[in-house]
């Protein structure tokens, strides 16, 4: 099978096992995050068959929805690339990848080795933010039973992953502890660019819910 061949079947695989998912981790989360991650790569000239497999199955397992086991995914990925006889070697690189993307918790590092991680952990990062990471957060909200907004709630800066993995803190708190921590995280050149100008939207729509919250707009 040529790699052009196990990409698509890959992806075709993918989405078939999330397209129903209900908490921004569907398809069109990966399809976004593969399509940005092939922009970033080719400017980083990175290896696009490692980081193509690492964005198409970064969250084929999610490790927040498997109790906090971060070994799921890798575990799941695996079995995913033997049945297409991926090489070993690049097996390894995107096993190793996967279990670093997450972001967990403003106090918790979470540094990627690889220039192909580096790349894959951008494109996952910028689909968290903009229009499309607001669109996601109440959508993650909603599935959790989280509030909107509480203003006596104050966001908290998590330092271990499993108080960041069950916070039941209201959807406006989750900008400040993690939506607008993630500008200044970006590995890479391009990732930093298109980060700047989607953190600027959220902060706009920060003063606006503010606004109305306070029936001043
Ligand atoms: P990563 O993709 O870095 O692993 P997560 O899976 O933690 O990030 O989060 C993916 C998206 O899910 C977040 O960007 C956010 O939109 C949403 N999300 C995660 N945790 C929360 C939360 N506690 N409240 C609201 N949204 C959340
Ligand atoms: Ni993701």
């Amino acid at each position: 099978m040529s790699t052009r061949q196990i990409i698509h079947q890959v992806a075709e695989e993918v989405r078939a096992r999330l397209e129903g998912e209900g908490s921004g981790h569907d398809w069109w989360h990966v399809r976004r995050v593969w399509q940005l991650a092939q922009r970033l790569g080719r400017e980083e000239k990175a290896d696009m068959f490692v980081v193509e497999l690492a964005a198409l199955l970064h969250d084929i397992a999610d490790w927040k929805l498997h109790g906090g086991d971060d070994s799921v995914g890798p575990r799941v990925a695996r079995e995913v690339m033997t049945t297409r006889k991926v090489p070993e070697d690049v097996m390894a690189q995107v096993c190793e990848i996967i279990p670093a993307m997450a972001f967990k918790g403003a106090g918790v590092k979470t540094d990627m080795l690889t220039l192909e991680g580096k790349v894959v952990q951008d494109a996952d990062r910028l689909d968290a933010i903009g229009a499309i990471g607001v669109a996601r957060t109440f959508a993650f909200g909603g599935f959790k039973g989280h509030i909107i907004y509480d203003p006596n709630v104050k966001p908290v800066a998590h330092s271990t992953k499993e108080s960041y993995a069950g916070s039941k803190g209201p959807v406006i708190n989750h900008f400040y502890e993690k939506l607008l921590l993630l500008k200044d995280r970006m590995n890479t050149r391009a990732a930093k660019r298109i980060a700047g100008a989607r953190h600027k939207f959220m902060e706009k729509y920060l003063q606006q819910f503010y606004q109305e919250w306070k029936g001043k707009a």
